[in-house]
């Protein structure tokens, strides 16, 4: 008999709190062979007793756990915004979770601002570095709050971080293939090495050298900026996108308005080998917490996208297909042109999968 895989659920805070419940109640719907354990870290517990990651916190998840599902960070009352970089960050970057994996699907025609846009046309994923970059926090300012002030953002990129995520974007070539069947041939490093050329070096040497070690792929490149046209031109040229911390976050949020909005992405957090991450892309939108209209469909994609790295695909099958039954169905939240709220969305999401 299969162990069961464990599971640890961190809903945090805003919207966070109201679309995990609905991932959660998806993976028991589907009857996937977990245990879910759920933890309270986030804002609410910082407020009460300053505990942002309890001691052993990450040893603890990458031993006891198989995979971890998380919601979202960011609130208000915390204004230094303290608890989401110790816990988000502190995962990613002391647990090491090197690849952060964004698949861009279109579900529907519909969602797509795009004219004359199939689902066919979006299908492709970001490989974003996820451990170094300008999020280290590296830099520091000098003479704060005077006219000569000089704030310094260390953009930190190593030999080893860089060759290991573009490694893995071939890797994923090899693995993976798109929704139609059809294989993965493209990697595509996308960085911005005319304006940046220190780090930018070394990317295109890496990649230069690695990819020569795959030569049944093509191995292209693009400016940071001209992929941003090309994306909202013809999304249907890409295959795989390799590139660092801060241009992996911008051009997921612009490639998430391709599939419907932030509320419509999926994504992992990964370590082959290790116990992995898994989050939708969207933050704690604030705005909309807490008043049943966040979309829960990004996190119920990333639960599904979890139990496939967990090696329960017939899960993630059922539950993907549910997603794409209500899109097309239009029981959905009103971000992608439905009616029903968070909740309900859910709840519609639930009875396709136990009926
Ligand atoms: P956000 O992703 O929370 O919201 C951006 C916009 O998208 C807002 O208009 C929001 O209402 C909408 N939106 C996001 N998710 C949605 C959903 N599921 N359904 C419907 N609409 C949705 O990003 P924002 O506003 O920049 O940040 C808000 C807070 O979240 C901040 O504290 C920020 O630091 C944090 N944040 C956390 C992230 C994380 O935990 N991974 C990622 C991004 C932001
Ligand atoms: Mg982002």
């Amino acid at each position: 008999m299969v162990a069961r895989k464990k599971i640890a659920i961190i809903a945090g805070d805003g919207i966070g709190k109201e679309v995990i419940p609905q991932a959660v109640n998806a993976i028991q719907a589907a009857g996937a062979a977990v245990d879910l354990t759920p933890f309270d870290w986030g804002a609410d517990r910082y407020l009460r007793d300053q505990t942002t990651v309890p001691p052993d916190g990450f040893a603890m998840l990458a031993r006891d756990f198989d995979a971890i599902l998380v919601g979202a960070f960011g609130d208000p009352r915390v204004k230094s915004n303290v608890h989401a970089r110790e816990i988000l960050l502190g995962m990613r970057f002391k647990m090491d979770l090197y690849a952060n994996v964004r698949p861009v699907r279109l579900l529907d025609a519909a969602l797509c601002p795009l004219k004359g846009v199939e689902p066919k046309d979006v299908d492709f994923v970001v490989l974003r570095e996820n451990t170094e970059g300008v999020y280290t926090d590296a830099g520091g300012v000098f003479k704060q709050g005077t006219p000569d002030e000089i704030a310094t953002q260390e953009d930190i990129n190593t030999r080893k971080g860089v060759e290991r995520i573009i490694r893995y974007a071939f890797e994923y070539c090899k693995a993976h293939t798109k929704i139609d069947g059809s294989p993965l041939t493209k990697v595509l490093m996308c960085d911005k090495s005319n304006a940046m050329t220190h780090a930018g070096g070394l990317w295109q040497r890496t990649f230069k050298e690695v990819s020569a070690e795959y030569p049944r792929f093509t191995a292209q490149h693009m400016y940071v900026d001209a992929l941003c046209l090309q994306m909202v031109r013809d999304p249907r040229q890409f295959d795989v996108i390799v590139t660092n911390n801060m241009f992996g976050d911008i051009i997921t949020d612009l490639a998430a308005g391709l599939q419907g909005g932030l509320g419509m992405a999926a994504s992992g957090n990964i370590h082959p080998g290790r116990s992995s991450m898994f989050e939708p892309v969207h933050g704690s939108a604030p705005t909309i917490a807490g008043r049943n209209l966040a979309n829960p469909f990004g996190a119920i994609l990333t639960a599904a996208m979890m139990l496939r790295h967990l090696e329960l695909p017939k899960e993630a099958d059922r539950i993907e297909a549910a997603v794409l039954e209500a899109v097309r169905q239009k029981k959905t939240t009103e971000d992608i042109g439905g009616k029903l709220g968070t909740k309900e969305a859910g709840e519609w999401i639930c009875n396709t999968l136990s009926s």
